[in-house]
């Protein structure tokens, strides 16, 4: 077995014989003496191939590439005078290979390895095991197994039991679209995967473990962005006989210690904020709380404006709310906020007024259309100075904090406002027990309908009733999420009639759920992290893709292995499954 790593060894070793094994990074040949950058995941030792120690293994030198993956015997000695590399770990000693062995020779690669530089996605996915032999990708992968080992270490030692649950399931309920797996033997039915094992950590208490984590694959069949997978990977807890601030309490701790072993960082207290307020001063429920540069309402200032774009909407009920952009109003000209403009209209918003403040005067078009009190009141309202520049949206809530919300993002990241080395957590906190969606034109669970209410009294007030959930946020990402249950049969079946889930579909769809609930299930609550998110953020990337070792696509594909891919005509005969061509031709 390989017994040194190449990226240890230092001065002291200097004067010993060792065997060493590795990928050759990069060589240089000086004729009759070649470097070569002897790379292994540790990191890097430099070997010197030398006409006079190799004798007839020169040969074998001289024909060494990039990723030649090699062993080499030789004596370790301290770099001469001046040629120490400070930049390398193990800069200041070499190896004077005396014996060497080509173990396995490498092709023509179809990208350089020993650098990071941007090469097409498609390629880098397809030789994915190439991609991940550079440092980058090795050291997110090697935080990857740091942060689990020590969220085990953690949730081991305060008497979580890891219990595994199937992935061959019936259809969870977090309500995206569900992966399925047709059954051979019982020909027309499916599994579904699960979205998250959510369903079985519940029964799971029911059964009395009381603790219970695992670090579980979900899967969800949604649209995808930059931190969302179709496959991905939960720090998955539940807890019996625990309050919100128990099970908040715990995931608390699991995040502080992990940032400590991770980062050596001592995080302070995580502080929290309700969904409501998180709503109104960020536009949204997964605030970036590294900045500023928050939502202030002029819906009280606008009130009875002439001005028809803020009134009709305050008096339909809607709300006015402006961004302002401090003392980098000279960095938007016109056209700039025309762009601005076309941002916000993705998020539904009609139009983005604006305002500019210089020269202790207001300028812009609405400027002149507002009157001169409602101006001064802005001002005076939220201290507006000289080069500040005002974003205003008018419109629904929901309107107004998507566009608003998202407009903040993108001007801190513009204007740099973000200091990277913040590590920002916050928990949001009474969630809504229910969303209207648009589509479906019904209220539907805002978590999942399992969701204890704050109040069974309000569970009839679709607006208004909050429940006990909480999600995690950090640097503006949702990294976690989780709620006490509902145990109580019959507030389930109060829930199940909100939602206009009928006692024959809900039998149908978790009748074995709801059953268990009646055979003295305990109290409990409990949460999920997402993996994939938490080490994102902590090795400072902003691609889920670069801490997943085999990660799919945009559109879902696993480029390496070529999944999905088609299957033989006999899987599907024996699977009763026929495909329709003409529909899949469209
Ligand atoms: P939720 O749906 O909020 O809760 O998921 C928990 C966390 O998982 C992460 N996550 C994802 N990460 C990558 N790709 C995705 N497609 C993806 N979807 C979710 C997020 C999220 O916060 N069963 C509940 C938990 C509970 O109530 O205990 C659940 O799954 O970081």
């Amino acid at each position: 077995m390989k017994k040194y790593n190449n990226g240890e060894f230092r001065l002291k070793d200097a004067g010993n014989y060792f065997e060493v094994y590795g990928w050759v990074n990069k060589r240089r040949d000086m004729g009759g003496v070649i470097f070569v950058d002897l790379r292994d995941r540790s990191g890097m030792l430099q070997i010197v191939l030398n006409r006079d120690f190799l004798k007839d293994d020169f040969k074998v030198a001289e024909t060494l590439k990039n990723e030649y993956c090699i062993k080499a015997y030789g004596k370790l000695e301290k770099r001469g005078e001046g040629l120490a590399n400070p930049n390398l770990s193990t800069g200041e000693v070499e190896l004077i290979v005396e014996n060497l062995e080509i173990l396995s020779e490498c092709d023509i690669l179809p990208f350089n390895v020993y650098e990071d530089t941007n090469i097409n996605e498609n390629i880098s996915l397809k030789y994915r095991y190439l991609d991940l032999r550079k440092e980058r990708l090795q050291n997110t992968i090697m935080t990857r197994h740091k942060i689990t080992s020590s969220i085990r270490e953690y949730l081991n030692g305060e008497g979580f039991l890891d219990i595994e649950t199937p992935i061959l399931c019936k259809s969870t309920p977090e309500g995206a679209r569900d992966y399925i797996v047709p059954s051979r033997i019982n020909k027309g039915s499916f599994y579904a995967l699960p979205q998250s094992p959510q369903i079985c950590k519940q029964l799971l208490m029911v059964s009395g473990f009381e603790k219970y984590y695992q670090i579980a694959k979900c899967f969800r069949d949604e649209d995808l962005r930059a931190d969302r997978q179709p496959e991905f990977t939960q720090i998955d807890m539940e807890m019996s006989f625990v309050t919100e601030e128990d099970v908040m309490n715990n995931t608390e701790n699991l995040l502080k210690k992990v940032v400590k072993d991770v980062k050596g960082i001592d995080v302070p207290d995580f502080p929290r904020m309700p969904y409501k307020e998180a709503m109104e001063r960020y536009g949204s429920d997964k605030p970036d709380t590294r900045f500023e540069m928050e939502l202030l309402d002029l819906t009280e200032i606008l009130r009875g404006t002439q001005m028809n774009v803020f009134n009709n909407v305050i008096s339909n009920g809607g709300i006015v709310k402006c961004l302002i952009v401090k003392n980098n109003g000279d960095k938007y000209s016109r056209s700039d906020v025309e762009h601005l403009t076309d941002f916000v209209k993705i998020y539904g918003a009609k139009g983005l007024a604006w305002l500019k403040y210089d020269n202790d005067t207001f300028n812009g078009v609405i400027a002149k259309n507002l009157e001169e009190e409602k101006l001064e009141l802005m001002r005076t309202t939220y201290n507006i100075t000289n080069n500040d520049l005002v974003l205003i949206v008018a419109d629904t809530p929901k309107i107004v904090y998507a566009a608003l919300g998202a407009l903040r993002l993108k001007l801190a990241k513009e204007l740099n406002l973000i200091d990277e080395n913040k590590l920002n957590f916050l928990w949001v906190t009474e969630f809504p027990m229910y969303e209207y969606s648009e589509s479906e034109k019904r209220y539907k669970s805002c978590h999942h309908p399992f969701t204890m209410p704050i109040s069974v009294d309000k569970l009839s007030d679709y607006e208004n009733c909050t429940a006990k959930a909480y999600d995690i946020v950090l640097n503006g990402y949702e990294v976690g999420g989780g709620s006490i249950r509902i145990h109580d049969p019959k507030v389930q079946a109060i829930v199940f009639k909100e939602l206009g889930i009928s006692d024959e579909e809900a039998q149908k769809k978790f009748g074995f759920f709801i059953d268990a609930f009646k055979f003295g299930a305990p109290p409990h609550g409990g949460l999920a992290l997402g993996l994939d998110r938490l080490v994102m953020i902590l090795c400072g990337t902003e691609n889920i893709k670069d801490v997943i070792a085999f990660p799919k696509t945009q559109s879902a594909s696993d480029l390496m292995m070529e999944a999905p891919s088609e299957v033989t005509l006999e899987q599907l005969k024996e699977l009763g499954i026929k495909i329709d061509v003409e529909e899949d031709n469209e």
